[in-house]
């Protein structure tokens, strides 16, 4: 039998890198194999990785000097840096440079690295119809992503650039799910009036990701966009009033209501949110939902994903009358 190819997860106990190691893992046939790549090869998390019958390697991204024993070997990587644990998009591009530095000296022959867009393309610094954030940033944890895409071409990786979109997950997990209004109805809260959010799965993610890798050399050097399905606010509000079994309003706010919300992250939330209601064609276009089923078919739909995760989101207390 030949050799498998070995795929390194980054993230492999996180959501988007979870999904990858899964799905490889689900291929019967077993062409790749998984390393589940974590600074805590110990955890639960890793062990249960191990359990399913990944590698599990222990490296840090932070620590140029790990990765090398995450790389070795391996034909594939996949990489992503978690912005939310830190706020830093300084610390995410140092990240991308460790892990692409440490994939080519590895000499890996397909990374694929989850970005996103450099919002100030779109929107340059001097351009005031959003706050420039942290001195030279519109989206934080979106330009540094895309930004990053740079040093993986001028140190000459075979990277497919790999745009993700929304994690419909984001309603049980980031606070996204429904809250009760004034009058006690719930709503979700978005600043993209009628226009359409691009949102997946994230376990799409990383089943999309598989696909990128299964088609060879297709897509080295190319940006590629993934997306479950674009719903508007009220068309994803519809579908959880069908779901739920109680009302639940899309509450259009506008960008400057939603980053003066106060959480932590709600003004780069309230600028990505003004990018993809501002550039609404340009955004959708990039993520063909038939090229995302092309890579994954087992592509869920907005509906398809809350019949199986409904009873997750969290949903508030009844006020009392
Ligand atoms: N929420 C959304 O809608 C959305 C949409 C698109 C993109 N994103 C982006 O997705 C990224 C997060 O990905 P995720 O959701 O898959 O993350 P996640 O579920 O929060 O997990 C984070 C993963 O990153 C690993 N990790 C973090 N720092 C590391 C380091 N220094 N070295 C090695 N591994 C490290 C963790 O591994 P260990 O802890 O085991 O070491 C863990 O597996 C963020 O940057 C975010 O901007 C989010």
């Amino acid at each position: 039998m030949p050799e498998k190819k070995i795929i390194a997860v980054i993230g492999a106990t996180g959501a988007q890198g979870g999904g990858l190691v899964r799905a490889i893992l689900a291929d019967r046939s077993r062409s790749f194999a998984a390393r589940a790549i974590t600074r805590k090869p110990d955890s639960e998390k890793a062990q249960a990785l191990r359990a399913a019958g990944a590698e599990v390697v222990g490296a840090d991204a932070d620590k140029p000097e790990t990765l090398g024993k995450a790389f070795a070997g391996a034909y594939g990587a996949f990489t992503v840096t978690n912005f939310w644990e830190h706020f830093s998009p300084e610390r995410e591009l140092t990240q991308a440079r460790n892990m692409a530095q440490a994939a080519k000296t590895a000499g890996v022959q397909h990374v694929i690295w989850s970005t996103l867009e450099d919002t100030r393309k779109w929107v340059p610094l001097e351009d005031d119809r959003m706050p420039t954030l942290m001195g030279k940033y519109k989206a934080p944890h979106f330009d540094a992503k895309g930004e990053a895409d740079q040093i993986f071409r001028d140190l000459g990786v075979p990277t497919t650039f790999l745009l993700t979109s929304f994690y419909w997950d984001n309603l049980i997990y980031f606070g996204a799910g429904p809250q009760r209004g004034p009058d006690g109805v719930l709503a979700i809260t978005f600043p993209m009036d009628d226009k359409k959010l691009s949102g997946i799965a994230v376990e799409d993610i990383g089943k999309a990701a598989y696909g990128i890798f299964k088609r060879g050399k297709e897509f080295i050097g190319k940006t590629v966009g993934i997306a479950g399905e674009h719903l508007t606010g009220k068309q994803m509000a519809d579908a959880l009033t069908r779901t739920l079994g109680q009302q639940v309003r899309y509450n259009n706010v506008p960008p400057e209501v939603y980053r003066s919300f106060g959480f932590p992250g709600a003004d780069d939330l309230g600028n990505m949110f003004q990018f993809k209601r501002d550039f609404n064609q340009y955004f959708v276009g990039a993520r063909d939902l038939g090229f995302t089923r092309s890579l994954n078919p087992e592509l869920q739909t907005f509906e398809e994903w809350l019949a199986v995760h409904k009873d997750q989101i969290p949903l508030p207390a009844d006020q009392p009358a």
